[in-house]
């Protein structure tokens, strides 16, 4: 498959890039500014994916897309670019496969109560990013958008580890604490080889 990776150089993305690229899969690599060190086979694009022409491009030359961008997260900055970038994946209309990553926050409570509504369930530090990629969620499930995607929530912690291969699976709840970027890109690369949440979200943990 072509894959392209939106934040391909942050900590969730290049862990995408390198589990795509093990499994044979041309990918480009697409972040607004040029990475330090570039993976063999990997085409780069420095390019801001807030930009439509930019999504438009991307979508049309790849079967399949990761969002792994994030809003800026300095204090009051302007998330519209991340909102921006999610209508416009969640309105193209051709057969580009979507995959958004999102986060922890939105998963469920079993009250049905979003996890960043409980105390300690959103650190101060990521509580703005976690209402602007959990209101993500809440645009693609709104309406009934044309694009096919499909919406990856982490556990509470992600961080680089190790590749175990196997992940639990879930769907509005969370099935575990953690997961490494390893194993959660494995779930991304097999989500989009055999899509089996088109147009739902669904949570994996270690
Ligand atoms: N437990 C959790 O729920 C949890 C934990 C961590 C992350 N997350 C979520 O996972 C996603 C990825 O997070 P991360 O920690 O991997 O982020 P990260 O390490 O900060 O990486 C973000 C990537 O996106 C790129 N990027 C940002 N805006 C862009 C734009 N407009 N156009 C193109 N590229 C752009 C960045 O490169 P440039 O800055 O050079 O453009 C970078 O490559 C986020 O939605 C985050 O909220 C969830």
């Amino acid at each position: 498959m072509r894959i392209a990776v939106v934040g391909g150089t942050g900590m969730i993305g290049s862990a995408v890039v390198e589990e795509a690229l093990r499994r044979g899969h041309e990918v480009t690599s697409v972040s607004r500014s040029r990475p330090e060190a570039v993976l063999d086979g990997v085409v780069v694009v420095q390019a801001d994916a807030s930009d439509p022409t930019v999504v438009e491009a991307l979508l049309r030359d790849h079967d399949a897309l990761v969002a792994a961008a994030v809003p800026d997260r300095a204090p009051d900055s302007d998330h519209r670019p991340y909102a921006r970038l999610i209508e416009n994946l969640a309105a193209h209309t051709g057969s580009t496969y979507v995959l958004i990553v999102g986060g922890f926050g939105s998963l469920l409570r079993p009250d049905g109560t979003q996890q960043r509504f409980r105390p300690g369930g959103s650190v101060e530090k990521y509580r703005r990013e976690a209402q602007t990629v959990a209101e993500g969620l809440e645009f693609l499930q709104s309406e009934r958008h044309p694009a096919r995607w499909t919406y990856l929530c982490p556990p509470f912690m992600i961080r680089p580890g190790s590749r175990s291969g196997a992940y639990k699976l879930g769907t509005d709840h969370p099935v575990g604490d953690e997961i490494s970027t390893q194993d959660f890109a494995v779930a991304v690369l097999d989500e989009l080889e055999r899509p089996a949440h088109l147009r739902t979200r669904f949570t994996v943990a270690n």
